[in-house]
């Protein structure tokens, strides 16, 4: 079920937000709502929460019954701070109606009330949709703001032009219908079947699919820890692609902060021995591991349960000592029509050999290779360019983004599997 936070600003037009509330509800869509004070004035919280069923937010240091939970989730156990939550949950934030005061303090990243927070707290798509009085609208000030948002990658639903909220006064300026904000909002979500987590192809029907994705951090006190620079966007990619063609999909995710693709089980695992377990757990039952995450080769060999005290001396000597290769030990116990992929960061020269060299000694069906000494590709970057090598050959994937360089390696793994 796709999760839309709705961030509602002050104008007449709020009260447009309560039928596209009503559409995106009845679509099946899990609705949050946060609103700045100003919007109060023209739409009280309790409207909002009776249409979405969960409690509405105004102020970030308001406590949040549902703990950042949509109304599809269980709370969490601890006690999160809620709006942190909220944006991690959503899969879309639109801001409806998007205010010029709000538009200006998007632009120069404000966050003097909750929902400019939660707007720079978001990873997810964030879509404004401007409603104000036409003199407003064009004003070179508001333009030259929403030009910075749509450089910074915001979607904006573009107002239409009519009658304003003002007597007499026509233009453009008033908020998108509801109907509209809801068919952009779900375009955006990849379409209704995809964007709901719902497959949109049988090809992978019944087909369980493993994917590792993130870095693991190994603590070396209470606050610091050896880590690496893994966004887990290649592994997400590689779920969406997999859900897509209609596989079942667990991802296990050391500290991922993307939001989470809808459709997919999802498990934490922060260090090399959480994703060990985890994975011990849950490769006995699948058909298809793709181990994407950088898991950590060496950590800390005895980490402090305080945070170490940089008084007590003058040098820190971090003894490190070697983590289980979780690959090596799950290609151990591999059973028939298992197919498992791994993949290789290879820094240079020779990147293909080493790659061919890891096929080899992990025992695996295949291996992507990427080249980290490029800085416009691989890790914590929106593209990637990389060699899938298997035993029958390899195959070059040449500069393109997380997700279409993910279907390529279903492809792969399609082949393999003989499908
Ligand atoms: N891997 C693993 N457990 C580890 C280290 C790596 O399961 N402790 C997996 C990675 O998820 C990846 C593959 O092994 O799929 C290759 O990881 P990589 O770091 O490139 O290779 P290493 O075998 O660690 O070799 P090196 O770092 O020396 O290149």
């Amino acid at each position: 079920m796709p999760r839309i936070l709705l961030g509602v600003s002050g104008g007449i037009a709020a009260y447009k937000a309560l039928e596209f509330v009503r559409l995106a509800t009845g679509a099946g869509h899990a609705l949050r709502v946060v609103q700045t004070q100003a919007s109060l004035r023209f739409i009280g919280e309790v409207s909002f929460a009776a249409l979405t069923g969960a409690p509405v937010l105004s102020d970030e240091h308001e406590h949040d019954p549902a703990r950042g939970a949509f109304p599809d989730q269980q709370p969490p156990e601890h006690e999160p701070v809620s709006h942190l939550e909220l944006v991690r949950n959503a899969d879309l934030f639109l801001i409806a109606p998007a205010s010029a005061n709000t538009i200006a303090k998007l632009a120069h990243g404000m966050a003097d009330n909750l929902l400019g927070n939660c707007a720079l707290a978001a990873t997810c798509p964030l879509v404004v949709a401007p409603a104000m009085n036409n003199h407003m609208y064009e004003h070179p000030a508001t333009q030259a703001n929403l030009a910075t948002l749509r450089e910074r990658g915001v979607h904006v639903i573009e107002p239409d032009s009519g009658r304003l909220a003002s007597k007499g006064e026509h233009g453009v300026g008033r908020l998108a219908e509801p109907a509209r904000l809801l068919r952009e909002c779900e375009e955006l979500l990849g379409g209704t079947s995809s964007g709901a987590g719902e497959p949109v192809a049988e090809e992978w029907s019944g087909v369980r699919v493993l994917i590792t994705t993130g870095g693991t951090r190994e603590p070396i006190d209470s606050v610091r820890f050896v880590g690496n620079s893994s966004s887990g966007r290649m592994g997400l990619a590689l779920a969406q692609a997999a859900r897509a063609r209609g596989a079942q999909v667990t991802v296990i995710a050391a500290n991922v902060a993307l939001s989470r693709p809808p459709g997919v089980q999802w498990r934490d695992a922060a260090t090399a021995a959480q994703m060990q377990q985890a994975c011990e757990e849950e490769f006995p039952s699948c058909d298809v591991l793709l181990m994407a995450a950088a898991v950590a080769d060496f950590r800390p060999a005895a980490p402090s349960n305080g945070k170490i005290k940089k008084s007590t001396q003058e040098r820190l000597r971090l003894e490190l000592e070697p983590t289980a290769d979780i690959l090596c030990e799950l290609a151990a116990k591999r059973q028939d029509g298992q197919t498992l992929v791994g993949f290789a960061a290879e820094h240079g020269a020779g990147a293909i050999d080493y790659g061919r060299g890891k096929l080899k000694q992990k025992c695996l069906d295949a291996v992507v290779v990427n080249d980290i000494s490029r800085s416009d590709i691989g890790f914590d970057a929106e593209a990637n360019e990389v060699t899938i090598l298997t035993a029958g050959g390899e195959h070059h994937v040449p500069r393109a983004s997380k997700a279409a360089v993910a279907e390529s390696i279903l492809d792969a793994v399609a082949h393999l599997r003989g499908s």
